[in-house]
């Protein structure tokens, strides 16, 4: 879906978010979230925030799984994706912080294997992700899942790609404070969500949205792979959507 305008797109997003958690809330059921971070979903957590101090969304029944963060990276640092998500999100919305998985960034490496199988088996136990919301990166990853990564791939260690890290540099003060590696969800955990929305915004991603939505399915694209889920909406202002 194609809108001039990223803050209507947004809204629109953030709203179906809200459908499903208070769906779910008749249900009384629990809504299991993926969540993503980066520029391009800022605007719908303002949205869900906006929409709680409304009174018109309560995150009680919430339970969240961010799709990545930085290795080795500490919780209170301030380019942590565990700060980006409770400044956004988390601080202004009633959700129970026992409720809130994010991939931590500094755990002993010789324990990351078992850490991660245990990231993946706590979602899966919670009968699997009901909405995954995903941002892409311009190497055609989705969390962190750099190309080369597989279908079947799980949360896991990765390295992070050159133009990865180059991207990510003003927000770390220069290249050299990038962190070289990242614990991210993988290609399988993501695309056994039962819905997806994948957010992209502006002409510097037109290459790799063409790529994703039109190109073959690849390892070199791991974004390509949604191609196969059933339940995905790719939501794109007109510059994401140029190339098309
Ligand atoms: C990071 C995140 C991805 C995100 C990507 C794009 O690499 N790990 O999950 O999709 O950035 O970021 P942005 O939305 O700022 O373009």
């Amino acid at each position: 879906e194609i809108f001039q305008d990223s803050s209507y797109a947004s809204k629109l997003a953030a709203l179906e978010i809200s459908d499903l958690i208070k769906q779910k809330q008749k249900e009384g059921k629990p809504c299991i979230l993926g969540l993503a971070t980066g520029s391009s979903p800022i605007k719908v957590y303002e949205e869900l925030v906006t929409l709680y101090r409304l009174g018109e969304l309560s995150f009680n029944n919430v339970i969240t799984f961010n799709l990545d963060e930085y290795y080795p990276m500490d919780t209170d640092n301030q380019q942590s994706y565990y700060h980006f998500m409770h400044q956004h999100l988390f601080d202004h919305v009633d959700i129970n912080p026992e409720n809130i998985n994010i991939p931590s960034g500094n755990i002993n490496l010789e324990e990351i294997d078992q850490y991660c199988i245990d990231y993946e088996m706590k979602i899966k136990k919670l009968g699997g992700l009901d909405f995954q919301l995903l941002g892409i990166g311009r190497t055609g990853h989705i969390g962190f899942n750099e190309p080369g990564s597989h279908r079947n791939s799980g949360t896991r260690i990765i390295t992070l790609d050159h133009i990865t890290r180059r991207d990510a540099a003003s927000d770390f003060n220069g290249l050299e404070n990038v962190p070289k590696r990242a614990i991210t969800m993988g290609i399988s955990t993501i695309i056994k969500a039962k819905r997806i929305l994948l957010l992209a915004w502006g002409h510097k991603k037109a290459s790799v949205v063409k790529k994703t939505i039109e190109g073959e399915i690849t390892p070199q694209i791991p974004a390509s792979f949604l191609q196969d889920h059933k339940n995905i909406t790719v939501i794109l202002d007109s510059e994401a959507a140029a190339d098309l």
